[in-house]
Protein backbone atom coordinates (compact mmCIF):
# COMPACT_ATOMS: atom_id res chain seq x y z
CA UNK A 1 0.00 0.00 0.00
CA UNK A 2 1.62 3.50 -0.82
CA UNK A 3 0.46 6.40 0.34
CA UNK A 4 1.50 10.50 0.36
CA UNK A 5 2.06 12.26 3.49
CA UNK A 6 -0.57 15.23 4.07
CA UNK A 7 1.06 18.62 3.34
CA UNK A 8 1.21 20.58 7.01
CA UNK A 9 0.52 24.60 7.19
CA UNK A 10 1.57 26.26 9.80
CA UNK A 11 -0.99 28.30 11.74
CA UNK A 12 -2.09 30.88 13.05
CA UNK A 13 -0.04 33.22 10.94
CA UNK A 14 -2.22 32.11 7.31
CA UNK A 15 -5.35 31.37 9.25
CA UNK A 16 -8.61 30.91 7.62
CA UNK A 17 -6.92 32.13 4.41
CA UNK A 18 -5.07 28.67 4.36
CA UNK A 19 -7.60 26.82 5.23
CA UNK A 20 -9.49 28.00 2.07
CA UNK A 21 -6.68 27.60 -0.06
CA UNK A 22 -6.18 24.34 1.27
CA UNK A 23 -9.74 22.99 0.44
CA UNK A 24 -9.81 24.80 -2.82
CA UNK A 25 -6.48 23.18 -4.24
CA UNK A 26 -6.20 19.65 -2.66
CA UNK A 27 -9.34 19.17 -1.06
CA UNK A 28 -8.08 19.69 2.75
CA UNK A 29 -6.33 21.61 5.25
CA UNK A 30 -4.24 20.30 8.08
CA UNK A 31 -3.22 23.17 10.05
CA UNK A 32 -0.17 22.48 13.16
CA UNK A 33 1.42 24.46 15.42
CA UNK A 34 -1.40 26.40 17.18
CA UNK A 35 -1.03 27.76 20.20
CA UNK A 36 -2.75 26.64 23.16
CA UNK A 37 -5.82 27.34 24.37
CA UNK A 38 -6.55 27.89 20.22
CA UNK A 39 -10.31 28.31 19.41
CA UNK A 40 -10.72 25.32 16.61
CA UNK A 41 -14.56 26.04 16.88
CA UNK A 42 -14.24 29.63 16.74
CA UNK A 43 -11.89 29.64 13.17
CA UNK A 44 -14.33 26.76 12.08
CA UNK A 45 -17.24 29.48 11.99
CA UNK A 46 -15.60 31.01 9.43
CA UNK A 47 -16.09 28.82 7.10
CA UNK A 48 -19.79 27.72 7.63
CA UNK A 49 -22.81 27.09 9.55
CA UNK A 50 -21.52 24.49 12.56
CA UNK A 51 -24.31 21.43 12.21
CA UNK A 52 -25.83 19.72 15.18
CA UNK A 53 -24.30 16.48 16.01
CA UNK A 54 -26.12 12.83 16.17
CA UNK A 55 -26.73 13.81 19.93
CA UNK A 56 -27.96 17.47 19.06
CA UNK A 57 -24.73 18.99 20.12
CA UNK A 58 -21.79 20.72 17.90
CA UNK A 59 -19.09 18.85 19.00
CA UNK A 60 -18.34 15.25 18.51
CA UNK A 61 -15.94 13.53 20.72
CA UNK A 62 -13.97 10.32 19.52
CA UNK A 63 -13.08 8.67 21.82
CA UNK A 64 -13.12 5.32 22.38
CA UNK A 65 -16.21 3.53 24.23
CA UNK A 66 -16.06 0.39 26.19
CA UNK A 67 -19.17 -1.04 24.87
CA UNK A 68 -18.39 -0.54 21.04
CA UNK A 69 -15.45 -2.82 20.34
CA UNK A 70 -17.79 -5.23 18.57
CA UNK A 71 -19.27 -3.02 16.06
CA UNK A 72 -18.45 -0.67 13.52
CA UNK A 73 -18.34 2.60 14.81
CA UNK A 74 -16.23 6.09 15.35
CA UNK A 75 -16.15 5.67 19.27
CA UNK A 76 -13.81 2.81 19.25
CA UNK A 77 -10.36 1.92 18.36
CA UNK A 78 -10.81 0.02 15.33
CA UNK A 79 -10.30 0.96 11.51
CA UNK A 80 -13.17 2.54 9.72
CA UNK A 81 -13.47 1.67 6.23
CA UNK A 82 -13.73 4.72 3.53
CA UNK A 83 -16.50 6.95 3.48
CA UNK A 84 -18.25 10.50 2.84
CA UNK A 85 -19.72 11.72 6.34
CA UNK A 86 -23.48 11.89 6.23
CA UNK A 87 -24.67 9.73 3.13
CA UNK A 88 -27.59 8.39 5.10
CA UNK A 89 -29.15 12.17 6.25
CA UNK A 90 -32.25 13.16 4.56
CA UNK A 91 -30.79 16.80 2.72
CA UNK A 92 -27.40 17.48 1.43
CA UNK A 93 -24.27 16.07 3.70
CA UNK A 94 -22.34 18.53 5.97
CA UNK A 95 -19.45 20.68 3.40
CA UNK A 96 -16.67 20.16 5.65
CA UNK A 97 -16.03 18.19 8.42
CA UNK A 98 -13.08 19.35 10.74
CA UNK A 99 -11.29 17.32 13.27
CA UNK A 100 -8.64 18.77 16.22
CA UNK A 101 -6.65 16.67 18.22
CA UNK A 102 -6.89 16.60 22.06
CA UNK A 103 -4.58 14.06 22.93
CA UNK A 104 -3.10 11.61 19.87
CA UNK A 105 -2.80 7.80 20.27
CA UNK A 106 0.91 7.36 21.45
CA UNK A 107 2.35 3.83 19.58
CA UNK A 108 1.24 2.83 16.35
CA UNK A 109 -1.65 3.94 14.10
CA UNK A 110 -4.91 6.23 14.94
CA UNK A 111 -4.48 8.20 11.56
CA UNK A 112 -6.98 9.87 9.68
CA UNK A 113 -7.23 8.71 6.05
CA UNK A 114 -8.11 10.87 3.03
CA UNK A 115 -8.62 10.23 -0.85
CA UNK A 116 -9.88 12.42 -3.54
CA UNK A 117 -13.02 11.77 -4.63
CA UNK A 118 -12.29 13.55 -7.64
CA UNK A 119 -10.02 10.62 -8.87
CA UNK A 120 -12.73 8.08 -7.88
CA UNK A 121 -14.75 9.91 -10.45
CA UNK A 122 -12.30 9.64 -13.14
CA UNK A 123 -11.64 5.88 -13.31
CA UNK A 124 -15.63 5.98 -14.82
CA UNK A 125 -17.29 6.85 -18.54
CA UNK A 126 -19.37 9.67 -18.61
CA UNK A 127 -22.25 7.58 -19.44
CA UNK A 128 -21.46 5.98 -15.90
CA UNK A 129 -21.33 9.19 -14.60
CA UNK A 130 -24.56 10.28 -15.72
CA UNK A 131 -26.13 7.09 -13.84
CA UNK A 132 -24.81 8.19 -10.61
CA UNK A 133 -26.68 11.11 -10.91
CA UNK A 134 -30.02 9.69 -12.23
CA UNK A 135 -29.69 6.24 -9.78
CA UNK A 136 -31.09 6.33 -6.40
CA UNK A 137 -29.28 4.19 -3.85
CA UNK A 138 -30.31 3.62 -0.05
CA UNK A 139 -27.49 4.72 2.63
CA UNK A 140 -27.80 3.20 6.30
CA UNK A 141 -26.44 4.38 9.24
CA UNK A 142 -23.66 2.31 10.74
CA UNK A 143 -24.24 -1.05 13.26
CA UNK A 144 -22.50 1.21 16.43
CA UNK A 145 -25.25 4.14 15.97
CA UNK A 146 -28.28 1.71 16.12
CA UNK A 147 -26.74 0.32 19.09
CA UNK A 148 -26.92 4.37 20.17
CA UNK A 149 -30.69 4.32 19.05
CA UNK A 150 -29.39 6.36 16.19
CA UNK A 151 -31.07 4.69 12.76
CA UNK A 152 -30.89 6.86 9.76
CA UNK A 153 -32.14 5.82 6.45
CA UNK A 154 -32.21 8.04 3.00
CA UNK A 155 -32.33 7.59 -0.62
CA UNK A 156 -29.92 9.41 -2.89
CA UNK A 157 -28.52 9.13 -6.09
CA UNK A 158 -24.38 8.57 -5.74
CA UNK A 159 -23.44 12.13 -7.50
CA UNK A 160 -25.47 15.20 -6.64
CA UNK A 161 -25.16 18.73 -7.14
CA UNK A 162 -25.42 22.20 -5.16
CA UNK A 163 -25.17 25.86 -6.38
CA UNK A 164 -23.04 24.58 -9.09
CA UNK A 165 -20.72 21.86 -6.76
CA UNK A 166 -20.44 18.45 -7.17
CA UNK A 167 -21.50 16.37 -4.24
CA UNK A 168 -20.03 12.60 -3.98
CA UNK A 169 -21.06 10.23 -1.52
CA UNK A 170 -19.08 7.22 -0.54
CA UNK A 171 -20.17 4.31 1.91
CA UNK A 172 -18.10 0.75 1.56
CA UNK A 173 -20.44 -0.81 3.98
CA UNK A 174 -23.39 1.15 4.54
CA UNK A 175 -25.00 1.25 0.87
CA UNK A 176 -27.74 -1.05 -1.13
CA UNK A 177 -29.57 -1.12 -4.25
CA UNK A 178 -33.06 0.28 -3.48
CA UNK A 179 -36.12 -2.29 -3.63
CA UNK A 180 -37.00 -1.36 -7.14
CA UNK A 181 -33.59 -0.75 -8.66
CA UNK A 182 -33.55 -1.83 -12.14
CA UNK A 183 -34.42 -5.75 -13.11
CA UNK A 184 -31.54 -5.81 -14.82
CA UNK A 185 -29.01 -5.41 -12.01
CA UNK A 186 -28.09 -2.66 -13.86
CA UNK A 187 -27.67 -0.68 -10.66
CA UNK A 188 -26.31 -2.87 -8.76
CA UNK A 189 -23.38 -3.63 -11.02
CA UNK A 190 -22.88 -0.30 -10.99
CA UNK A 191 -22.67 0.27 -7.20
CA UNK A 192 -20.48 -3.05 -7.07
CA UNK A 193 -17.70 -0.97 -10.03
CA UNK A 194 -18.04 1.78 -7.75
CA UNK A 195 -17.24 0.37 -4.28
CA UNK A 196 -14.38 -2.07 -5.91
CA UNK A 197 -12.52 1.08 -7.41
CA UNK A 198 -13.56 3.03 -4.21
CA UNK A 199 -11.58 0.79 -2.08
CA UNK A 200 -8.62 0.28 -4.69
CA UNK A 201 -7.83 4.24 -5.31
CA UNK A 202 -8.23 4.00 -1.29
CA UNK A 203 -5.79 1.19 -0.96
CA UNK A 204 -3.29 2.86 -3.74
CA UNK A 205 -3.48 6.90 -2.74
CA UNK A 206 -4.93 7.54 0.17
CA UNK A 207 -2.99 10.13 2.38
CA UNK A 208 -2.66 9.72 6.09
CA UNK A 209 -2.51 12.37 8.60
CA UNK A 210 -1.24 12.28 12.04
CA UNK A 211 -2.91 14.57 14.77
CA UNK A 212 -0.50 16.37 17.16
CA UNK A 213 -2.08 17.72 20.26
CA UNK A 214 -3.78 20.78 18.73
CA UNK A 215 -3.92 19.98 15.37
CA UNK A 216 -6.76 21.02 13.21
CA UNK A 217 -7.91 18.75 10.07
CA UNK A 218 -10.63 20.16 7.93
CA UNK A 219 -11.75 18.66 4.78
CA UNK A 220 -14.34 18.92 1.55
CA UNK A 221 -16.85 16.42 2.61
CA UNK A 222 -18.63 16.62 -1.08
CA UNK A 223 -15.76 15.69 -2.52
CA UNK A 224 -13.10 13.54 -0.56
CA UNK A 225 -13.53 10.02 0.87
CA UNK A 226 -11.94 9.61 4.52
CA UNK A 227 -11.42 6.60 6.88
CA UNK A 228 -9.42 5.89 9.77
CA UNK A 229 -6.58 3.49 10.72
CA UNK A 230 -6.88 1.58 13.78
CA UNK A 231 -4.76 2.19 17.31
CA UNK A 232 -4.58 0.51 20.36
CA UNK A 233 -4.18 3.63 23.11
CA UNK A 234 -7.58 4.25 24.50
CA UNK A 235 -7.16 7.52 25.68
CA UNK A 236 -6.74 9.10 22.00
CA UNK A 237 -9.30 12.26 22.07
CA UNK A 238 -10.61 13.96 18.61
CA UNK A 239 -12.88 16.12 18.76
CA UNK A 240 -15.46 16.67 15.80
CA UNK A 241 -17.34 19.43 14.18
CA UNK A 242 -19.34 19.29 10.75
CA UNK A 243 -20.26 22.09 8.81
CA UNK A 244 -22.99 23.43 6.51
CA UNK A 245 -22.67 25.92 3.50
FE1 LIG B 1 -16.40 9.72 9.20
Amino acid sequence: MTARHADRTSAPATGLASVRHGLDTRGYAHLTGLPDGFDHLDLLRGLGRVLPQYDGRPVWDLVPEPDMDDVYHSRNTRALVPHTEGYELPGRPPRYVALWCVRPAEGPGGETTLADGRALLARFSAADRGRMRRTRYVWRSSEGLARRGVALRAGHPILAEHDGRAILRYSQNNVRPAPDASPSGADGELLGRYLREGAALFAAAHTPVALARGDLLVWDNWRMLHSRNAFLDRRRHLKRVLLGT
